[in-house]
Formats: C-alpha cells, structure tokens, sequence
C-alpha cells in the first residue's frame, strides 16, 4: 500500500517521540512492502515562531492533501504564564481539529499485566482493564461563543452541540461495542447541563439501533470515581469534548503512565493519530520521553487502512518492550538510562527481526 503520511512533530518532546513512530513505520513498510512517504510541516509554538501563526495555511494544505496526519505535541510554556497571550499554541492543535472535521476522538486505555506494578491503584483493581473512550473533539465548550467583558472581570463559554454532532459519534461508539464487550457508558451531568440532557435524548435515540449493545449512564462526578474505583466496568466510554478530556487524564493513571496512552482522531475525510500527552518542555532533549504512546498512535493509523497485522506486529513489539523493561524511566524502576532513542531502536528492531530469539 502507499501512504502519504503529513507528520507534524509540534513542540517539546513532540519531534523526539515523533521520530520514534516513524522508524517504526519505516521498519513496518520494509517488512510488508508498503510505501509510506513522510511531509513535515511546522504547528504549535514552533509554528508561531517562524510564522506567527500555529496553523500556517500551507500546514493545513498539507494536511489536506495526505492520507493521514502523525501529530506530536504542542504547547510551550512562556504562553501558559501569558494569560493575555493572543496567540497561543493549543489554537493551532485546535483549528487543526476543526478544520478537517476530527470529531471523534477515540482513546484506548489498557492495563498491561507486565506493568501492573507501575499503576499506583491495586492490581486487582486494574487488572483486565480494557476501554475505549469516544471523545467529541469538535464541539462543546471548547468551540462555543467565548466572552470576556470590557474590563475584564467577567468571562464565559458557551457549551453548546447540536442533535447532528452527537449523533455522528454515538453511532461510531455503539459500532465499535459491536466489535468489543457490548457495552456504551454516556458520561454526563445531566442533572445540570441542558447540554448533557440532549446528549441523553439522542444517544437513547441512536441506541435504538444497536439492540445488542447495553446503554448505561453516569454522571462525570460518579465517573471520576468510578474510573479508579472499579475500572473493569467500562468498555465504551462516549463523551462530550472537555469531559473526555479530563477523563482520559485520569485514566491514564491505569496503565502507569500518560506516555503510554495513544488516539486517533477521525472524521468523515480525514484522520490524524497522537498521544494523548502534551509537550512536556522540561523534559524536551534530554532522552527521557517515553515514545510508546506515539508508537501506539502510528499503529492506529496502520489500522485505520486496514493494515491490522501490521498494526498488531508494532503492538506485539511494544509489549515485548514492556516485558524486557527496555522503557522510559516513567515506567522504568530497573533501569534508569533507557532512552526514548533505545526505545525506538529495541521495536524498530523487532519489527524487522521478529523471530530473532535474542529478542
Ligand atoms: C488533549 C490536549 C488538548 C485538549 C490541548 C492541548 C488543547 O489536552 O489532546 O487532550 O485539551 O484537547
Ligand atoms: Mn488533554
């Protein structure tokens, strides 16, 4: 197969973890007799420097012209200590999100047994954990009217979604219980929010359709809790925007570490794969971000165009990783000069050796 992939590394550790996927990629597209063809272009702060603009046009053309985006990290941190910042990194990620129409966000979240240790929940608890949570990512309060008042003491944003938008990501989260346990948890606070409430009528509505899928609702406060109080009974999670995201944080305290966690963002044209992580500027150069959750994310993409043994084979070397302790000192109490870089190389090596017995 040829691919087209547009690759935007971003800020932070954002390039070094990028680079780590794309050697893996390289090493699938040897072993398989794929072509895949790698366009860089700049987002985030690193965009703002060199243009002004955390999305340039030509960023987005490229975008639009591949067949799926590898996105790194952004943000950086002389904008976080600027409130009054016009221009900040995270519009870029933002922009890029709406633009091509990603609204569904989708985070696998797994306990790997050969980590179980590394989670500071029991291990009864977490063990057999497998979720899927379905983000909206182009509506919400994160997209809604924003207002900040003449003299500046009064702010606000808008929460609002439309029938259609939650629509289309609740059908792709009853489809994917289809393929998985069966089950939907619509996350909420619809004792609140009129936002929340119509979520419940249309997602009751779609579920109409999906007869063999179970529809079950929580209220976000009570998620929270039961996300690290008994993790094992979610299978799909779906969303709105900013719960999701809050959510996916806290769920990553399950496999041990957020640098494990990938995503896809999809839409109806275009799809774009990046860790769930941001950009990490203390540990940006200094060979300590750990690459899997970028890694993860490319095999995403690979099964996104249906190149699941391929995707399957990256996995496999992951969790050969995780088993030989060749990680990250995040997850890394054995060795503590294990690099990003080593990480890379031990599944890029994998990959084109997987039978060598010295693995
Ligand atoms: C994420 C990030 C982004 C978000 C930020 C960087 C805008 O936290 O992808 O989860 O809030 O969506
Ligand atoms: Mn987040």
């Amino acid at each position: 197969m040829r691919l087209n992939i547009a690759v935007l590394p971003g800020d932070g550790i954002g390039p070094e973890v990028t680079n780590q996927a794309i050697k893996a990629l390289k090493a699938i597209a040897m072993e398989f007799d794929h072509t895949f063809t790698f366009t860089y272009a700049p987002v985030g702060a690193i965009a703002i420097d060199q243009t002004g603009n955390p999305l340039p046009e030509e960023t987005l053309d490229v975008c639009e012209t591949t067949d799926a985006i590898l996105f790194g990290a952004i943000g950086d941190p002389k904008y976080d200590n600027d409130p009054s910042a016009k221009v900040r990194p995270e519009q870029g990620l933002l922009r890029l999100r709406k633009s091509l129409g990603l609204y569904a966000n989708i985070r696998p979240v797994k306990a790997y047994d050969t980590l179980i240790d590394k989670s500071p929940l029991k291990k009864h608890i977490i063990k057999g954990t497998d979720i899927s949570i379905y983000r909206e990512l182009t509506g919400g309060i994160y997209f809604g009217k924003k207002h900040l008042s003449d003299d500046g003491n009064v702010a606000s944003d808008l929460c609002e979604y439309s029938r259609e938008e939650i629509e289309r990501i609740a059908h792709l989260a009853f489809k994917a219980a289809q393929s998985r346990k069966h089950k939907v948890t619509l996350v909420d606070k619809a004792n609140v929010l009129e936002s929340s409430r119509l979520w419940r009528k249309v997602v009751t509505e779609v579920a109409t359709n999906y007869k063999d899928v179970e529809l079950d609702f929580l209220f976000v406060d009570n998620a929270a809790m039961q996300m690290i109080l008994n993790p094992k009974q979610f299978d799909v999670i779906l969303t709105e925007n900013m719960f999701g995201d809050i959510i996916s944080d806290e769920a990553s305290v399950i496999g041990g570490s957020i640098g494990l966690l990938a995503s896809a963002s999809v839409g109806d044209k275009y799809a774009m794969f990046e860790p769930i992580h941001g950009s990490f500027p203390q540990a940006k150069g200094k060979g300590i971000a750990n690459p899997i959750a970028s890694i993860l994310s490319a095999a995403m993409l690979l099964d996104h165009f249906n190149l699941h043994t391929e995707a399957n084979l990256i996995r496999i070397a992951v969790e050969k990783s995780l088993k030989l302790h060749i990680t990250t000192q995040d997850i890394n109490t054995k060795h503590d000069n294990v690099t990003t870089e080593k990480v890379g190389d031990f599944i890029e090596d994998y990959i084109l050796h997987p039978n060598d017995s010295n693995l």
